[in-house]
């Protein structure tokens, strides 16, 4: 059998995938529409051999336990049963982005695993199978095979539920990100979870249902007429309306630290002082700022006198996800 090997980069949802109608299939109850980011990664190979009689997942060189191998079990049953493959595997996994922080990890890890599974098995599949099978992973994964803006189009089956690239004349290579590390250890509720309690009992969670899809057709405008401000607002109130949510649950909760607070104000000082910029943030406490590019600098700079540089990544738009050279051998490291 060969070794498959990946890189996928994150993608930060610009209208976020908040809720599943269905958890075992991972259809969401609305689209949604990200961003793909050049600054973190993640790197995967796989290997199906006879020689194993469990799988293995090394992540950033440490073996990880069965609670850890949990997700990635399920997700190599899948690829066993759909592909009649009778193998365990092993995998060794790098991660270029803080692991459960917020940033998306599960995006850039289940992408990449599931192009390392397809390159290691030759399944040859098109950007919208891997999709497919990526959401399988990890919801938000499916839109990390392509790069720039892509739309998971939620779909009504397994067949019919996967990421499109959204047209936008390469408009993404005029924006950046710019990510403030609040804090980068792992959540105490991880997005799966958070989702889950939020639609099972979040008085709060029909308001976010009746305005995602106008906030969807809104920033799709806006991509269409390259009107930053448009994006930039729609991209921020959708942002604000997800974390609602979680208030409304029971028990109730919130990704906010007190850093992320002081971060969304000072993107609020910064529009104030005229430089165009609006913050996103997702199930943890890190706040991400939609900038232009030619403004990156700039906020960089700005944020610097309130956080300290090792706090702070700027982005740009990444790449779709890479079928690497396997010729090289497995490691740990
Ligand atoms: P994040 O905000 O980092 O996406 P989540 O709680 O949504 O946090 O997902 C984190 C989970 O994703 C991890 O606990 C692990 O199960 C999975 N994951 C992260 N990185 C990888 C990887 N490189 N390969 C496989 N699974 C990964
Ligand atoms: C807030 O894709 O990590 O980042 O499908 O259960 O693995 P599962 O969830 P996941 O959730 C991401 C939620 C989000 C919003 C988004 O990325 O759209």
């Amino acid at each position: 059998m060969n070794i498959g090997k990946a890189r996928a980069y994150t993608n930060i949802a610009l209208i976020k995938y908040w809720g599943k109608k269905d958890d075992q299939l991972i259809l969401p109850m609305n689209n949604s529409l990200s961003l793909t980011l050049d600054a973190f990664y993640t790197e995967t190979s796989v290997l199906f051999t006879t020689e194993l009689s469990a799988d293995r997942f090394y992540l950033d060189g440490q073996l990880q336990n069965e609670q850890q191998t949990k997700k990635i079990g399920r997700f190599l049953d899948l690829v066993r049963h759909t592909y009649d493959v009778p193998l365990f595997a092993e995998i060794n996994s790098h991660n270029f982005v803080p692991t459960a922080a917020g940033l998306a990890s599960s995006a850039s890890g289940l992408a990449a695993l599931a192009g390392a599974c397809s390159a290691a098995l030759n399944l040859s599949l098109s950007p919208k199978e891997l999709s497919k099978l990526a959401r399988r992973g990890s919801g938000s994964a499916c839109r990390s095979i392509f790069g720039g803006f892509a739309e998971w189009q939620k779909g009504d089956s397994d067949d019919t539920s996967y990421a499109i690239q959204v047209p936008s004349d390469s408009w993404e290579e005029e924006l950046s990100m710019l990510f403030v590390l609040v804090n980068d250890a792992q959540k105490d509720i991880s997005s799966r979870d958070g989702m889950k309690r939020t639609v099972e009992t979040s008085v709060f969670y029909q308001g976010w249902l009746n305005a995602v899809t106008d906030d969807l057709a809104t920033v799709k405008q806006a991509i269409g007429e390259k009107d930053f401000t448009r994006l930039g607002e729609t991209v921020e109130s959708n942002a604000l309306r997800m974390h609602a949510t979680t208030l409304g649950a029971t028990p109730p909760f919130t990704y906010w630290s007190p850093d992320s607070l002081k971060a969304m104000n000072l993107v609020r000082i910064c529009r104030q002082e005229g430089i165009l910029c609006y913050f996103t943030m997702d199930a943890g406490p890190n706040v991400k700022v939609l900038v232009q590019k030619k403004d990156s600098k700039w906020l960089m700079a700005r944020f610097a006198e309130q956080f300290s540089k090792n706090q702070l990544v700027l982005a740009n738009a990444g790449p779709g996800i890479e079928i690497l050279d396997s010729e090289r051998s497995l490691t740990h490291d």
